[in-house]
């Protein structure tokens, strides 16, 4: 049986007493070992979500939205590899979102996938054609297929066609590949169960601990 990553994309969602009320109703449901879960919170909660974790003993990997391209110093407003590891484990890169609002090009996200590979956070990259994946220089990572128009859209992507590109994603990069795109409780087996998809990027769905519990109930 494989072991699928389940991740939660919350965004710029989430106050502290939100995230707070997520954690415990989320903590209330045994999560089968083979699910690894992984939480993508805003960077203001990662130091609260880390502490309550450990204490509470919650199977949860944590991991951030976004990582700076650059080493600390003289970029206001960013946020540096190192200051991310010493919180959580994983990086999100690549998000459509950062590519169209933010300018995020290929070959940022080289740098940001870098800078976060040498402190040893491992990168979740999120992509939405083959030309993207052919762009990347690393190789232990994580892929995210995504098409944009399924994402917050609720039309999820035909499952056959996620299929076919999982298979050549994979013929050009072994990596662990997940899907991203209107995923829910109903329809994520549909995808779990194709070959080479490990997994899913959860958006809209995970703002709402009970959903996303489902959302792992029914993965497998
Ligand atoms: P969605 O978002 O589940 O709301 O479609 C997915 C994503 O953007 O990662």
């Amino acid at each position: 049986m494989k072991k699928l990553i389940l991740v939660a994309n919350w965004k710029s969602n989430m106050t502290k007493d939100e995230a707070k009320k997520w954690l415990e109703d989320f903590s209330m449901q045994d999560i089968p070992e083979k699910i690894e879960v992984i939480l993508l919170a805003p960077y203001t909660l990662l130091d609260m979500i880390s502490g309550y974790i450990k204490v509470n003993d919650i199977p949860i990997r944590l991991g951030s939205q976004n990582v700076s391209r650059f080493p600390k110093g003289a970029h206001t407003g960013e946020i540096y590899a190192n200051q991310i590891k010493e919180l959580a484990d994983y990086s999100l890169v690549g998000h459509s979102e950062r590519r169209s609002n933010f300018g995020e090009t290929d070959e940022v996200v080289n740098k940001k996938i870098q800078a976060a590979e040498e402190v040893g956070i491992k990168t979740i990259v999120c992509v939405s054609n083959l030309d993207q994946v052919n762009s990347l220089i690393a190789d232990d990572i994580i892929i995210a297929y995504e098409p944009i128009e399924s994402i917050g859209t609720g039309k999820a992507e035909d499952p056959h066609v996620v299929t076919e590109v999982a298979n050549k994603i994979k013929k050009l990069k072994d990596v662990r590949i997940i899907y991203g795109g209107s995923v829910n409780s109903e329809n994520i087996r549909n995808y779990t169960d194709l070959e080479n998809i490990e997994g899913a990027l959860v958006g809209t769905e995970s703002l709402n601990a009970k959903s996303f519990l489902k959302i792992i109930k029914n993965a497998s």
